[in-house]
């Protein structure tokens, strides 16, 4: 979402909430696709659990029953963040294990000759599992293809993919190395007009961004990384009642009335669980610095929040995308305007190696990455050697254009 009248973040403030960027110094970090920095209220939380609430949770003796209750807060917290019941949230160690367990929950429903359609354009977290089940079970994967000058996806290509035997689309809101935003909602409504298939999608690299209720997008199972969303090292899914009545629970068998248990084998990770709670924190300290009214409804504050970031990081990526879009001597990938993306921009180098970019980058302070970020096939469909991959430079709402400044700076004298 972007909205020319958003707010403007109070950066200074926003800056001061993240203990991590005081402690860079003159260090620049654009490297939040890989992992955000904390937000000071999930270190208080996680700090005051690991010294105080470290017992097994949810007796009736204190402190168990105190740490229970944080994690219960936690959970309640994210149900109401996302406007879905809290019996549809799952908290597991990390995306790809969530989906990971989810292919084995959905596998047994699936039968020969069924087809599930996976979007060449996702991390592999959003592609591995889903087709290693398929093969296993002798389903036939469709690839929905990128396009492979651009790497966008036109769901023009996923209609002819669809069909009565088609059972599940996978798919991404954001690439995680475009950058681009898939228009999630529209071809969620579209599969559904054209098939009885269930919608999968991958939110990982679009939630620190914007965080969107699954339940308003219509999808079926909607996963994200909470460490890529200012918090502790934890995967969030989220499955629609069709998901869940076509899913095996993967827990033992004696815990399947158990919501928060059934799709994490596990166990929750109490600590990191309960940290979650200081995301929600934050976000709704940062919806009174932009003037939103205390009461009004979570989903609001967050859209304001969510309008805000967007307006600033639009502001971060244009003269990043400028510069590389000036030069001839780098391949830009993603759209070139900040509509429809974030500011995560990668490129391909044409006279040095991506490595050597981005150690170039390092040299000069800045925190930048290079490589195939586990979307190999989508660097393969675009031409680019995963092995050397691309230079990733991926900022939040964090960031400062004095940063960007730095950073433009440091890209000149890297590519020469
Ligand atoms: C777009 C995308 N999807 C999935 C994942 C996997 O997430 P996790 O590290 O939580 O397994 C990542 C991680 O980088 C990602 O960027």
């Amino acid at each position: 979402m972007r909205d020319a009248d958003a707010p403007a973040l109070d950066l200074a403030w926003v800056r001061s909430r993240f203990p991590a960027l005081a402690a860079l110094g003159e260090q620049v970090f654009c490297a939040n696709a890989g992992g955000t920095f904390v937000a000071e209220p999930v270190l208080a939380i996680l700090d005051d659990y690991q010294r105080r609430l470290r017992v097994q949770p949810y007796s009736p003796f204190e402190p168990s029953r105190e740490a229970g209750a944080a994690m219960d807060r936690a959970r309640e917290g994210w149900a109401d963040a996302l406007g879905v019941p809290l019996s549809q949230l799952t908290f597991g160690p990390s995306t790809s294990a969530n989906s990971y367990v989810m292919a084995q929950a959905l596998a047994p429903g699936w039968e020969p000759g069924d087809e599930i359609v996976v979007a060449v354009q996702d991390h592999e977290a959003n592609q591995g599992a889903w087709r290693r089940a398929a093969a296993a079970r002798g389903v036939t994967v469709r690839e929905w293809p990128v396009d492979p000058v651009s790497g966008e996806l036109d769901p023009g290509d996923l209609y002819p993919l669809l069909g009565p035997r088609t059972r599940w689309v996978f798919f991404t809101q954001s690439s995680n190395i475009l950058g681009s935003t898939n228009p999630v909602k529209t071809i969620a409504a579209a599969v559904r007009e054209r098939s009885d298939a269930l919608v999968a999608v991958d939110a990982v690299a679009h939630a620190p961004h914007e965080l969107c209720s699954p339940a308003e997008l219509d999808v079926d199972l909607y996963l994200f990384s909470v460490y890529k969303v200012y918090g502790p090292h934890q995967g969030l899914m989220v499955l629609s009642e069709a998901a869940e009545a076509v899913a095996t629970p993967q827990c033992h068998y004696f815990l399947e009335g158990d919501s928060h248990k059934r799709f994490n084998p596990t166990g929750p990770q109490h600590a990191a669980v309960a940290g979650c709670a200081g995301v929600l924190d934050y976000f709704d300290a940062l919806a009174v610095r932009l003037g939103v009214p205390e009461a009004a409804p979570r989903r609001e504050r967050l859209a304001s929040v969510g309008a805000a970031m967007a307006a600033h990081e639009a502001g971060l990526a244009a003269p990043l995308l400028a510069l590389l879009a000036d030069r001839d001597d780098v391949r830009l990938l993603g759209r070139r305007d900040t509509a429809k993306r974030s500011a995560t921009v990668s490129f391909v180098p044409a006279r040095q190696a991506p490595s050597a970019v981005a150690a170039g980058l390092q040299r000069a302070g800045i925190g930048a990455e290079s490589g195939h970020f586990y979307a190999h096939r989508l660097l393969e469909a675009m031409g680019i050697d995963p092995a050397s991959g691309v230079v990733r430079l991926s900022l939040v709402h964090y960031n400062s254009p004095e940063e960007v400044e730095r950073i433009c700076e440091a890209l000149g004298d890297a590519l020469g």
